[in-house]
């Protein structure tokens, strides 16, 4: 007979025959940073996780860094917002400022920036409204101006997320353009419409005013479209592909990972960490076990990059082990 669990008889046997294992290299740490002085709120769906200014920032930085998280990626929380989120190319903006400081003050740590709107416009859309709807070319001129801020400040890398048909040549058309040429970008290439970004968006205070995102952002019913949204990413010039959210897509990071020859990210996003963190809280579940279960399904899918609000507790664990 064949007997599979000759190979599951001690942990040891268990170690040499595990296919997948996580790392702390595969993670990358989201920050929320905010305009002013003295801020530290902590978001309430998402314990654990603060919105800090610059002044308050360092201890978590110094978090980061002596876990050997290799990289954050940054959202700006600025203290004004107008119709077309003018402030995300002010290159004195908070997005702008965050980068200097990291740059200035841990150099060694990668940082890479949301380029975004939807933090920065009065109706929380990720772009420009023309006929109550995001306007694509309209906003794609905005992003090239976003893009090219972030870079001037010293990011390391940039990261759209709002699903702009266009937005990965324009960026890479401009970074070029402006001396930038190695400058690398991530795509949010198979962004989802999802209900998971609740707690986010109460995090940055970007809900649309009117509306949702479903003309942007992709119909969760559909899977051979992530191939095709991928597929322009890849051809314009994405040199990362990401999945977002993760949990509810592993069957898209699996197609990526068979079908492109580039490293492949997801975003483990905010509701998927608040499902977990509550239901911890109320005994109903191991928090560690299913953090750490549900963070290597990710892997075992096929991300090469993990982006997570776990990134930290996740870290403390394989550093331990
Ligand atoms: C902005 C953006 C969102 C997230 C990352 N960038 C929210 C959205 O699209 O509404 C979600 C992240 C999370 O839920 O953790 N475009």
């Amino acid at each position: 007979m064949f007997r599979t669990r000759r190979l599951r008889k001690t942990e040891n046997i268990r170690r040499l025959v595990r296919e997948n294992k996580l790392s702390v290299d595969d993670f990358i740490y989201p920050l929320f940073i905010e305009e002013g002085t003295g801020i530290e709120t902590e978001i309430p769906s998402m314990p654990g996780i603060n919105r800090y200014s610059l002044d308050t920032i360092s201890k978590e930085l110094d978090e980061v860094v002596a876990l050997k998280i290799p990289a954050v990626l940054l959202f700006g929380i600025p203290s004004k917002k107008d119709d077309e989120g003018t402030e995300t190319w002010n290159d004195n903006g908070i997005m702008q400022q965050a980068i200097r400081f990291i740059k200035k003050n841990y150099p060694s740590l990668y940082v890479i920036t949301d380029v975004c709107f939807c933090e920065y416009t009065s109706h929380g859309h990720c772009g420009v409204i023309h006929d109550n709807d995001v306007d694509n070319d309209a906003t794609l001129v905005n992003l090239a101006k976003q893009t090219v801020s972030h870079a001037k400040a010293g990011a390391d890398m940039v990261a759209p997320s709002g699903m702009m048909d266009g937005a990965i040549a324009m960026m890479r058309e401009s970074l070029d353009n402006t001396g930038f040429a190695n400058l690398p970008i991530m795509g949010y290439s198979v962004k989802y419409a999802s209900g998971f970004y609740g707690p986010f968006r109460e995090a940055v205070d970007s809900a649309p005013s009117f509306g949702d995102r479903r003309t942007y952002q992709m119909d969760p019913s559909n899977r051979d479209e992530g191939l095709r949204e991928a597929t322009f990413d890849d051809e314009e010039g994405a040199d990362i592909l990401m999945v977002k959210p993760a949990l509810s897509y592993l069957d898209i990071i699996r197609d990526l990972k068979n079908n492109f020859d580039r490293p492949i990210a997801c975003y483990n996003v905010s509701g998927e960490y608040s499902m977990i963190k509550a239901a911890a809280e109320k005994g109903w579940i191991d928090g560690e076990k299913v953090m750490m279960e549900s963070l290597l399904s990710m892997k075992r899918a096929g991300a090469d990059i993990i982006i997570t609000y776990f990134a930290k507790e996740a870290a403390r664990l394989l550093l331990k082990s």
